[in-house]
């Protein structure tokens, strides 16, 4: 159970400070420092040379010691089940008497965390509120959703089928699924007919969704096929129409269908993205190593191995299966008083809708959930020191079920580290027109937590960022592959009529399908404690009377709060502009302002699809940009709980439909950041990163700028570094 990767971060002296600020700036192109490879970087703080000792033992104290995961104790009622309990609670299915013939497949096994109310009573050093796992598992072609109680080591509930859906798939259904077409005649034929041999396919499961009563009664996936001859990324040469509908369960072909023989499968050429694949440097300057430095180390500590504290932040943060990565307990320092106090209970990405448009027979079902058909944490890769996270990382690991049960280890799953881009967090400059000369300028430092999930052929990247300021900002960037489908067309000037085309042509016989991509967060914001109202605090035109003001027409703030949840559905517009409010009406400001937080919506994009259509409909969470709901701890997957193949009766859209009253009461606000994508031939054939974001800012919540009296940097506490010859 030791994770196997190393974790151990070297000290290279030669290149600890390659940025430096201006003031002993040394332009690339004429300086030393364009020619790296006769130049050694020397290293000095006041003055001195870093000897090797010394710059290693500033960094010593930063090496992340390996953690034992069998070891492993939980620390905190939030914390995620360790290796231990997660045998535990196989031990307590194994004699479970239901499963006493037959262990079923477990899909899902996390922790089932205790109601809120227990964990806000909880102080360290109290006994734990009791561990419980919430497991979903599939026995016999059966949903079974279960609680398991580790202290009684008791099934406290059981429920078969209790909606329509099934658990996230297993790698096992995965790897079953995508070998059926090697000992399928039928397919055989058409590949041999194509001209091209098994052993270069690379078949894949994407989820089938649900389009009505043919599929329904039992665990279906597509199974199509790529090749991956010539190239590691086969996603780019598509077997196009070639798809087989396969029952996960037995392995049956239901339906089989061979549309594309005549399309040709994209060539290999310029496919590989691989570094070590590159036949020749790119047309551009070279760019010198970069790093950003930490003389005195990272300034954020993680106890407990999850507690993480920084400036005036405190929140615990883990990897999960299914949202990947969740942010809980978030609480700032009050600058004024020191008083720690509540912004957010629980803040995670809940659900992911991804529609292709495509009404092909082997595309109309691309309508991907990914976080509940193929879970975001289960999809998380170990990143990738100094090109994931910068250096002064710090790594923390997934600790998951797998399918029979035991325990497994998702290595450094999620990096934590100190960002600093060179940006401002507040100035103001006083000059020449007074006999006095101002310059009050402070650099914006940040904390990030990053996790980057790879579902197939796309990568999510997920970003919690903190400032001093007390903003939250919640990142999303979109890379990998496209996924494309094949085409007859080298070229636009062979396409006899591009309006039926799917998408642009982004290479040789390759169309890059338009598609969407929809991420909705649940933000269990608690502003200083748990009952809040939402306001829409609306921007309105009024006109001045005749003769009032040379002025016609002006805007003044309208606030409405929020009644019940129906009220809360808002679609964003910008010729009717609001800000959206979470505020707590029993605490006030000195000015007598409720204390709140607003969500900043950034660049989004709404889903345009037909409200009954069958993936909006399991999407429906995705028909407003905001929703508010009343909080209940079973209510947090957007999508339902059961999401493969569900039918859409346990969404967002669903509980809200409820309209219950939401003012001045534990709430939940929920939020989509989506993006329209329509390729280009820039994302060929990996995808340069493309981002969207939104924010949680403070509004009223302090009594004046929290980071007023935060200090600017200066050049004498930083290292200074100078090309010398070696
Ligand atoms: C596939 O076809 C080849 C001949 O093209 C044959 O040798 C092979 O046995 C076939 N495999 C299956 C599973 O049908
Ligand atoms: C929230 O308000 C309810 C009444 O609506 C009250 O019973 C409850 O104690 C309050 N909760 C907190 C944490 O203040
Ligand atoms: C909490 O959510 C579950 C799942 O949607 C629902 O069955 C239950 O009725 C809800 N409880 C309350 C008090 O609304």
């Amino acid at each position: 159970m030791v994770k196997t990767s190393s974790l151990v971060h070297f000290c290279f002296i030669s290149c600890l400070v390659l940025f430096i600020f201006a003031g002993s700036w040394y332009p690339p192109s004429n300086s030393s420092w364009a020619d790296n490879s006769k130049q050694t970087t020397w290293c000095t703080f006041k003055n001195r040379i870093f000897s090797n000792s010394k710059a290693c033992s500033v960094l010593d104290a930063q090496v992340q010691k390996p953690i034992d995961h069998a070891a492993e104790i939980p620390h905190h009622p939030l914390d995620p089940l360790t290796a231990q309990e997660i045998n535990c609670v196989r031990t307590i299915l194994s004699t479970y008497e239901p499963f006493s013939s037959t262990f079923p497949i477990i899909h899902s096994l996390m922790l089932d965390e205790p109601d809120k109310l227990q964990v806000l009573r909880w102080t360290k050093g109290d006994p734990f509120p009791p561990r419980k796992a919430d497991v979903l598992a599939m026995l016999n072609g059966q949903s079974h959703v279960l609680t398991v109680d580790l202290d009684s080591r008791r099934v406290t509930s059981h429920a078969i089928n209790p909606r329509s859906g099934y658990p996230m798939l297993s790698v096992e259904d995965i790897k079953a699924a995508s070998k059926v077409p090697f000992s399928n005649a039928e397919f055989n034929k058409s590949i041999a007919a194509r001209g091209i041999s098994l052993s270069e396919l690379i078949c894949l499961t994407p989820s089938a969704g649900w389009f009505g009563p043919n599929e329904e009664g039992k665990r279906v996936t597509k199974v199509l096929c790529y090749s991956n001859q010539g190239t590691p990324n086969f996603y780019m040469r598509p077997i196009e129409g070639l798809v087989m509908t396969v029952d996960l369960d037995t392995l049956e072909v239901l339906k089989f269908s061979d549309t594309g023989r005549g399309i040709p499968i994209p060539k290999s050429t310029n496919t590989d993205y691989r570094y070590k694949a590159h036949g020749k440097e790119p047309e551009m300057e070279p760019l010198n190593p970069i790093s950003m430095e930490q003389p005195k180390g990272p300034s954020f500590r993680v106890e407990d191995g999850h507690i993480v504290k920084w400036a005036n932040w405190v929140f615990h943060l883990k990897a999960d299966e299914r949202a990947g990565l969740v942010i809980s307990r978030a609480m700032v320092r009050d600058s004024e008083n020191g008083e720690l106090r509540n912004v957010m209970y629980k803040g995670f990405s809940s659900e992911l809708f991804v529609p292709y448009m495509d009404l092909e027979e082997s595309w109309y079902f691309k309508s991907f959930m990914d976080a509940g058909e193929f879970g975001l944490g289960m999809s998380a890769l170990p990143l990738v020191p100094l090109n994931d996270c910068p250096r002064y990382s710090y790594y923390m690991d997934g600790v998951f079920a797998a399918s029979n049960g035991k325990p497994y280890v998702q290595p450094n799953m999620i990096c934590l580290f100190e960002r600093y881009a060179g940006d401002i967090g507040w100035r103001h400059s006083e000059t020449q027109l007074h006999d006095f000369q101002i310059r009050e300028t402070r650099p914006k430092v940040t904390l990030v937590a990053r996790m980057a999930a790879t579902v197939g052929n796309y990568d999510y990247i997920f970003d919690w960022e903190f400032q001093t300021d007390g903003l939250i900002r919640i990142k999303v960037g979109l890379s990998g592959m496209l996924m494309v489908k094949g085409s007859p067309y080298n070229s636009l000037y062979q396409v006899p009529n591009q309006d039926v085309m799917s998408g642009p042509l982004i290479s040789e016989n390759v169309i890059g399908v338009v598609h969407d991509h929809f991420i909705t967060f649940h933000l269990d914001m608690d502003i200083d404690g748990a009952n809040n109202s939402f306001a829409d605090v609306k921007l309105v035109k009024e006109h001045g009377l005749p003769g009032e003001s040379p002025r016609k027409s002006y805007l003044r703030v309208q606030r409405k709060v929020a009644k019940t949840e129906k009220d809360a559905r808002i679609k964003l517009k910008l010729y009717d502009p609001s800000e959206f409010h979470m505020i707590n009406p029993s605490r006030r400001s000195r000015l007598g302002n409720p204390t709140g937080y607003k969500i900043v919506p950034g660049g989004t994009a709404a889903s345009l699809l037909d409200h009954d259509d069958p993936p909006q409909l399991r999407s429906a969470f995705t028909n407003n940009q905001i929703w508010v709901t009343l909080y209940n701890k079973s209510e947090q997957w957007a999508g339902g709980v059961l999401v493969y193949q569900s039918r859409g009766d346990d969404t967002l859209a669903v509980w809200s439909e409820r309209d219950r009253p939401i003012e001045n009461k534990d709430i939940v606000l929920w939020y989509t950041l989506g993006f329209h994508h329509i390729p280009c031939q820039e994302d060929f054939p990996v995808m340069p990163v493309v981002t969207s974001s939104f924010e949680l800012k403070p509004v009223n919540f302090f009594e004046s700028n929290p980071i007023l009296r935060a200090a600017p940097a200066f050049e004498k506490d930083l290292p200074v570094c100078r090309p010398s010859a070696s």
